[in-house]
């Protein structure tokens, strides 16, 4: 294929990720997740994460040259995400990016975490239509989007004012002694329950902002659990999860189907860890058809944090003719899309 070849690399969290893509087609992607380190605090430690990518970086990069077949000298573009992220984790991907790019004789390019995760999507279902919205809902994000190009405009509509969605499906896990992460546990227990009249409240529903708010709904569920435990009633979890999770994947499918109704835009891309939610997948699949949307979610291994992604959207960098960035690329933990 005449279409240049991308080395992406990501480090922005636990994740070390690296991919190889050229146009949309993915050739290689592998994943070093230092999650099992974390497990016992029960949150991502910086300091830890740092470490540990610095220790898979090398292999994980010659593992994916290897599954993918190729060799570094072909690369012909290193792309890294610059932010938003953990400072010293960034700086770890930044680095390497930086040696692999000189080394090579190659060009770099910083690039958006956010926005690699919609541009992830162009590898399973093809080129996006634009504009289109996308709800990034991750352990370190909860973001609504509207994606002109994905390479040159996008602008972000919204975001949490407080926890990400992840992040407290994971203080509500802990909440009811669920194992870290809590996502997954909370989403199975979730299909379990529901039966009681438990309903806990929507964060900033209806407000006529695109932002989200998770902090009183976590608020809520402690309160239910210190109440269950003063009187001495047994805590039902899978109720009790599903009354949360409910409300989560209310309020996320209603504001980013509002968000396209309202902008006219007629495809959604849900991203990020939490898009591998059941209930949200559910609820989504039936607004967007209700609101005459189109629905893209990537499958699991692309929704969460990964090279490929990074590859991906280095390669529309690159494609849409952007100057490469200066060998003294600066890591940015708040980078705005
Ligand atoms: O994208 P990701 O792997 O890493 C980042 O945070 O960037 O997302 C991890 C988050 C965790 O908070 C985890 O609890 C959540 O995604 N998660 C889920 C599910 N699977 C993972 N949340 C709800 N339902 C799930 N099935
Ligand atoms: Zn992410």
């Amino acid at each position: 294929s005449d279409h240049p070849l991308i080395l992406g690399i990501e480090t922005s969290c636990d994740e070390t990720g690296v991919g190889l893509v050229r146009g949309h087609e993915l050739l290689g992607d592998q994943v070093a997740s230092s999650v099992e380190q974390h497990v016992r605090f029960g949150g991502v430690v910086p300091e830890v994460a740092s470490r540990a990518h610095l220790e898979a970086m090398v292999p994980t990069v010659q593992r994916a040259l290897d599954s993918a077949g190729v060799k570094a000298a072909d690369v012909d573009a290193v792309a890294v995400t610059a932010g938003p992220g953990l400072a010293g984790a960034l700086l770890v991907g930044v680095s390497a990016a930086k040696a692999y790019a000189m080394a090579l004789g190659k060009p770099l390019y910083g690039v958006n975490h956010l926005v690699g995760h919609v541009a992830v999507d162009q590898l399973e279902h093809g080129p996006l239509p634009k504009p289109a919205i996308a709800l990034l809902v991750s352990g370190g994000h909860t973001s609504l989007l509207q994606v002109n190009d994905v390479a040159t405009d996008v602008v972000s509509l919204g975001d949490t004012v407080d926890d990400a969605a992840g992040e407290a499906y994971d203080k509500v896990a802990r909440l009811l002694e669920l194992p870290y992460p809590g996502g997954p546990h909370i989403d199975k227990a979730a299909q379990r329950g529901g039966s009681s009249a438990l309903r806990f409240p929507r964060g900033k529903w209806g407000d006529g902002t695109y932002d989200f708010s998770f902090s009183g709904l976590k608020t809520a569920v402690a309160r239910h659990v210190e109440d269950a435990d003063r009187s001495g009633s047994p805590l039902v979890v899978a109720d009790i999860a599903a009354a949360f999770q409910d409300s989560v994947v209310d309020v996320l499918t209603r504001k980013a189907v509002d968000a396209c109704v309202e902008n006219g835009v007629s495809t959604l891309v849900i991203s990020g860890g939490v898009a591998a939610n059941s209930a949200l997948r559910a609820l989504a699949e039936q607004r967007c058809a209700e609101a005459g949307v189109e629905l893209r979610i990537p499958r699991p291994r692309l929704c969460t944090d990964n090279g490929a992604m990074i590859a991906a959207l280095g390669a529309e960098v690159v494609a849409a003719g952007l100057p490469p960035s200066s060998l003294d690329l600066a890591t940015d933990t708040s980078l705005p899309v």
